[in-house]
Order: structure tokens, then sequence, then C-alpha cells
């Protein structure tokens, strides 16, 4: 595939098991998904207090935890224990892997260290750490969806909470962008699992109106241009569907 035709085929798979799935999977595979996360772009370097805690002192402001089927199935146990009534235990007996994956916020006065979990400041050097970070997972996932192995971009639900970050090793200063699900490839065909789509996955207008050619500048002897409809570019058809790579 192009990657057009990857990204054009990436698409949320919401997979659910109502108890844990064992054949067999590739873990180099998943394991190499998560290096594409390496090549997306940063703006701003993390704060030291964050650089601090690794080794390297690397640059980066994502962090990634890989979670591997066993210790799914092991974070499943410990979320039915907690009585969770969503359907992440659910995926979490599908998954082949989980990536917590975190950003770092930089914080304006880093001595206090008075942050309440999740918090953080609107700056724009935080705006780009969050960016940055969703490059990140994009690339991942669009790794993924070349090797056709589904995943699934989720807020995350218990997964966010401070008692699942301790529960993991996860610093309270990081903050949750996605807990993102690797399910085994042709799951489809697979008889134990119920599949769901992403629930805006239909909605997408393909650039009909949210994407515009500027045709004139609004400078001061020029103050009444207004938005001309016809600068509207059709970035696919003016069906449903998209351009066809
Ligand atoms: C930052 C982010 C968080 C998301 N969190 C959730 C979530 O918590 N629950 C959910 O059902 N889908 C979540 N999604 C997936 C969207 O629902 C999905 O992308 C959307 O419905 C479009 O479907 P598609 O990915 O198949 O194109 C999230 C997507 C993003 C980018």
């Amino acid at each position: 595939m192009s990657i057009k035709e990857i990204i054009a085929s990436r698409k949320t798979s919401k997979v659910l098991a109502k108890s844990p799935l064992e054949d067999d999977f590739d873990k180099v595979l998943l394991e190499s998904l998560v290096h594409a996360a390496a090549y997306a772009p940063f703006h701003y370097s993390a704060s030291s207090i964050h650089r601090e805690k690794l080794p390297d002192q690397a640059p980066e402001p994502w962090r990634i935890y890989v979670l591997d089927r066993t210790i799914c199935r092991e974070v499943r146990k410990w979320l039915i224990g907690q009585n969770e009534k969503s359907k992440i235990p659910e995926m979490l007996a599908a998954a082949d892997m989980l990536l917590q994956i975190t950003w770092c916020p930089t914080r304006e006065d880093e001595a206090t260290g008075s942050n309440e979990f999740e918090e953080f400041e609107a700056s724009q050097t935080n705006m780009e750490h969050i960016a940055a970070t969703a490059s990140a997972i994009q690339n991942i996932i669009l790794v993924a969806t070349e090797n056709e192995i589904p995943s699934y971009w989720s807020s995350g639900g218990p997964l966010r909470k401070k008692e699942t970050f301790d529960l993991l090793g996860i610093p309270h200063d990081e903050i949750l962008l996605g807990a993102v699900f690797f399910f085994p490839r042709n799951i489809d065909q697979n008889q134990k699992v119920t599949t769901f789509p992403g629930k805006l996955h239909d909605r997408r207008s393909f650039g009909r109106t949210w994407c515009q050619w500027i045709k004139e500048l609004n400078t001061s002897s020029n103050k009444t241009t207004t938005l001309k409809v016809d600068a509207i570019v059709r970035m696919g058809r003016n069906s449903k569907s998209p351009h066809k790579y």
C-alpha cells in the first residue's frame, strides 16, 4: 500500500472479548510498531524534570509504556476486581498489546511541583507537546494499519486514573493522551469477539467545509472581505466516500 492508501484505510476497531484470547501473536512485529514513534516531529524538548528521569535525558515530550498480552490480562483482572463496569476489561481480554502513551507537561514553576494530577498550563509549549505526541501515536497506528493489525486509540477511561498509573508505575506528572489497543489480525473471523467501529467513522466530511483557499487578504483598505462559499475546496467527492488513491 502507498502511504496515502494506508492513511485512508486506517480505522478504529474496538474489539471486545468476554474471556481472554490466547491465540498466537507476533511480539516482534508489535514491538516494531512502537519504533515508528521515534520519527514523529517535536518542537520543544520535554522539561528537565521529565528528561532527568531517563538515563539518556531524551528530549521527546512523549512517553510510551508497553503492556504485552500477559500484562493486559493482569490489568483486566485488576480492573474487574475494582468492579470496573466499562468495556475496557473486555478490550484487555482481546488485545495483543496496549500502549499507554503520555505527554510531559512543561510547568511554569517546576520547583513547587504543586500541580494536581492531569492539570497543565494552557501554554503554546504544552499545545505543541500534545501535538507532537499525537503525531507519534498516529505514526504507530499507521504502521499497524500497514501490517493489518486492528487498533483503537482510546482516551482510556479507567486507564487514565491515578490508581492505574500507580499500578503501572507511570509518574503522576505525565498525562495520558492515548491508551492505544492493538488486536489480533483477521479478528473479524474470530467468533469469540465483537467488534465495533469508531462512532464518528461514517460522519467524515472529507474537507467539504473545513478546508478553504484564502482568496483575498483582509487589509485595512479591504476590511469587508467575507468568506466566499465558492472558495471552499472539495478534498473528497461530494458523496460520503473519499478520494480513491
Ligand atoms: C484523542 C482521541 C481519543 C479518542 N478516544 C476515544 C474514546 O475514548 N472512545 C471511543 O469510542 N473512541 C475514541 N477515539 C476514536 C474515535 O471515536 C474515532 O477516531 C472516530 O470515531 C472516527 O473513527 P475512525 O478512527 O474509524 O475514523 C479517540 C480518538 C482520538 C483521536
